[in-house]
């Protein structure tokens, strides 16, 4: 079977190195990929992830079975419609589906209409509404702009100062919704769930993803500073009731409310005093926890796509290693950044995935704010911490910065 990955980064990469060891799967292309990805897949970036006819006239042309979209833009823009239209097979949401990532009030709104448990919110459509708020709510508070900002659009305000700066980024126009969320404390964690309608099986592996900048979970939110996997420290339990009150309610909810979605639901969560709460919901797979996730699963990646397209049950089989993934990134990330800056040292058999590089002529500069992810698997977290650091050590730049507390949380 022929299968083409959407997207261009380091999730788009390894499930194009995870597809490439399927036996289901004879050719792997990409679009529009990155160069590290020609090791595994065909890769063709002179079509972009926003051309959705080009798209779909390649992947009929290509005989192509199923399309794999990574990235939540082409999701929310409705590819997967086109592409299904064209009797192409998607693992991906469509347009409608895919407003649980692409719009933060439609998220909440559904969440409070079946009782789905998260931080309470008020949403707010005009500037002037949001400066009276502000005089008299609770702090710290949330504000999340509605809409999709690559993990940049939420604001945590400690006081009425920074909620009145966080007002004025966030009401460029004096029209605009913005979600003001109460402010929840407790341990993240990533539980990605396979998603068929009503059909609805969390991966049995978690992850925990590194959002802020620097160390310590100091400085601005980013797409993802690192990850690792599995979580040791937090309980079966609570992944059982974020499947029994979070992952099978939010699947028959979307389904009550006539969306067909099929791929996988991302559900970030926070284990607060009352039990596990949803920070966010995703259409697909979080990178850099897919990256850790797939890395660490021993099963067919393609055969679990299929199991979920028939309804079957699925079988997860992880190696017994943890899993911990470094990202470095470019000095500045994730506000203003140089590209173009050489980097080395790595190779593309399975410890590093790219998203922020491309070739020029036989090296390799940097081409994005997240650059590459470095990993290490060993026995427990505290030697794939190990590993992934001497993973990080071998990459020759200058231009790069990394966290160096990536799993801490699971060693204390
Ligand atoms: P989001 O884009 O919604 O995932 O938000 C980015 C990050 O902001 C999350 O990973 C949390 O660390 C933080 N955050 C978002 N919402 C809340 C909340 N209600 N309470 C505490 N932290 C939050
Ligand atoms: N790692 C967080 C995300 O993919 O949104």
């Amino acid at each position: 079977m022929k299968v083409l990955v959407i997207g261009a980064g380091g999730r788009e990469h390894v499930i194009a190195h995870k597809l490439k060891q399927s036996p289901l799967v004879n050719e792997i292309f990409a679009i529009p990929g990155n160069d590290a990805m020609s090791k595994v897949a065909q890769v063709h970036s002179e079509i972009a992830e926003t051309e959705h006819e080009q798209i779909v006239a390649f992947a009929q042309q290509h005989g192509i079975t199923w399309a794999i979209i990574g990235p939540e833009q082409p999701l929310t823009e409705g590819l997967t419609d086109k592409l299904e239209a064209a009797q192409i097979k998607v693992f991906g949401p469509n347009r409608a589906a895919a407003q649980i990532e692409g719009s933060k009030l439609f998220a909440k709104e559904l969440m409070k209409k079946y009782d789905i448990p998260t931080a309470e919110y008020t949403q707010i459509t005009n500037k002037q509404d949001a400066l009276t708020y502000i005089q008299s709510c609770e702090y710290p508070v949330v504000l999340k702009k509605d809409g999709l900002a690559a993990g940049k659009g939420v604001i945590i305000a400690e006081s009425y100062e920074e909620a009145l700066s966080g007002v004025e980024e966030l009401y460029q126009e004096e029209e605009g919704i913005v979600v003001f969320e109460q402010f929840l404390e407790g341990e993240e964690f990533s539980l990605m769930t396979f998603v068929n309608n009503d059909y609805a099986v969390p991966f049995d592996c978690i992850a925990q993803d590194h959002k802020r900048a620097f160390d310590g979970d100091l400085g601005p939110n980013t797409g993802g500073m690192g990850a690792y996997c599995p979580v040791p420290h937090i309980e079966d339990s609570i992944i059982k009731r974020t499947n029994d009150e979070i992952a099978q309610p939010i699947a028959k909810a979307l389904v009550n409310e006539g969306y067909s979605f099929f791929g996988v639901l991302y559900i970030g969560a926070i284990i607060t005093d009352e039990g596990p709460k949803v920070i966010e919901f995703n259409a697909r797979f979080g990178d850099p926890e897919a990256q850790v996730l797939l890395t660490r699963m021993e099963s067919d990646l393609m055969q679990h796509i299929l199991d979920l397209e028939a309804k079957k049950p699925i079988q997860f089989q992880w190696k017994v290693d943890s899993v911990v993934g470094v990202m470095l990134a470019s000095k500045g990330y994730p506000a203003n950044y140089e590209k173009g800056k050489t980097v080395s040292g790595f190779d593309l058999d399975g410890q590093y995935f790219v998203s922020g590089l491309k070739k020029e002529q036989d090296i390799y500069v940097t081409s994005g704010g997240r650059v590459i992810l470095a990993l290490g698997e060993g026995k427990d977290i505290a030697s794939a911490k190990a590993k992934a650091y001497e993973a990080v050590d071998k990459i020759k730049s200058n231009a790069l910065f990394y966290r160096k507390d990536i799993s801490d949380k699971a060693l204390k």
